[in-house]
């Protein structure tokens, strides 16, 4: 018997020593010393030993068991130190590798432009004013001295959601929204950017959905000069100091007198060429005189109050600012387009 120990310790060591991993050592640890394991069997059996025997024999299976224990605990050590250090080897950062550079994004050109223009007006006492793009026909037309019926509605397909209902055609609701808050009472000075949709087919000029910045003056005395100032202002901010603007008659049912507002060419300086088509202008807006008719729908005294309002679209400001030569690239993403606003 004490030979069949002496056996299984030096099998049990052996196996312990070639041990590669924590599990095969586990399983060597299960298999000598659990419950069914052989020396548990020897001790099983010591109630069939003599007198003599069963001290001798329980000590040496003690003893056994002891150095198996330990020589299991020792190795199990060992492969645990040894797997942090592969982990750690493996894992060992080099701190004198360059950096990955993060990607920065920039703002959309069109948010740039609308941003720089709402910061000019800001400056100038304005306030920044919201509506609808689901608008009511009321507003998009009606309140603007746009009865039902009215030949001017053709100038702007719209998109009909209901009889009462449309996409805006353009930012011009948002006056009559806004007066209506006011109460007949002024001074009024708002600007409104939004989103606004016309029925066109979309090409280098044209696009179903694009964008408008309106702007809303009323108060006493409101003059046509203050309107030009005022654009004259805005052209020089946006394009240059040496910038001009011309107005030319022109008609909107909302406003009276109506004009339509030209920045001088950029590219010739009045000399002509084919940006400007050879006539030394380029159209930016359009603008006018608050109709008296808008005025008094919206609850204004217009025998006391007058007022001007304008119109632009940012992507077309925005196009002869950086001399971009199709609308449709505000709107299809192309990263090699956009990267090009980064402000550095
Ligand atoms: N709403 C007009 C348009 O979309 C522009 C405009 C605004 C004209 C305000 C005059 C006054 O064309």
């Amino acid at each position: 018997m004490l030979e069949r120990l002496q056996e299984l310790r030096e099998e049990a060591l052996q196996k312990v020593e070639e041990a590669v991993d924590l599990k095969s050592l586990q399983d060597i640890r299960v298999s000598y010393l659990g419950k069914k394991g052989p020396i548990t069997e020897v001790l099983r059996g010591m109630g069939k030993m003599s007198a003599e025997e069963r001290p001798k024999i329980g000590q040496a299976a003690n003893d056994v068991r002891e150095a198996i224990a330990t020589a299991v605990d020792t190795k199990q050590a060992q492969l645990e130190k040894a797997a942090v250090e592969a982990k750690l080897a493996q894992e060992t950062i080099d701190v004198t590798l360059p950096g990955r550079p993060v990607e920065q994004g920039n703002h959309h050109p069109l948010t740039s432009v609308v941003e720089e223009i709402e910061d000019l007006f800001l400056r100038m006492g304005y306030t920044v004013a919201e509506g609808p793009e689901v608008e009511q026909d009321y507003y998009n037309f009606e309140a603007l001295n746009l009865p039902k019926g009215h030949p001017a509605r053709d100038m702007q397909d719209s998109f009909y959601i209901t009889e009462e209902l449309l996409m805006r055609t353009h930012t011009s609701p948002v006056q009559a929204r806004t007066m209506e808050k006011y109460k007949g009472k002024g001074p009024v000075k708002i600007i409104c950017p939004g989103k606004v949709y016309r029925r066109d087919t979309d090409d280098a000029t044209h696009s179903h959905q694009f964008t408008q910045i309106e702007g809303l003056v009323v108060d006493e005395n409101i003059r046509m000069s203050d309107l030009k100032g005022t654009l004259d202002a805005f052209a020089k901010h946006m394009f240059g100091d040496e910038r001009e603007i011309r107005l030319r008659p022109s008609f909107f049912p909302f406003t009276e007198p109506s004009v339509e507002v030209d920045v001088s060419c950029g590219i010739c300086h009045g000399e002509g060429c084919s940006v400007c088509k050879k006539t030394g202008w380029i159209e930016i807006l359009g603008a006018g005189m608050v109709h008296p008719n808008v005025l008094e729908m919206a609850g204004f005294d217009s025998k006391k109050y007058t007022g001007f309002a304008f119109g632009m679209g940012p992507e077309r400001i925005a196009m002869l600012k950086y001399g971009i030569d199709d609308i449709r690239h505000f709107y299809t993403n192309d990263k090699r387009f956009l990267q090009q606003f980064k402000r550095v």
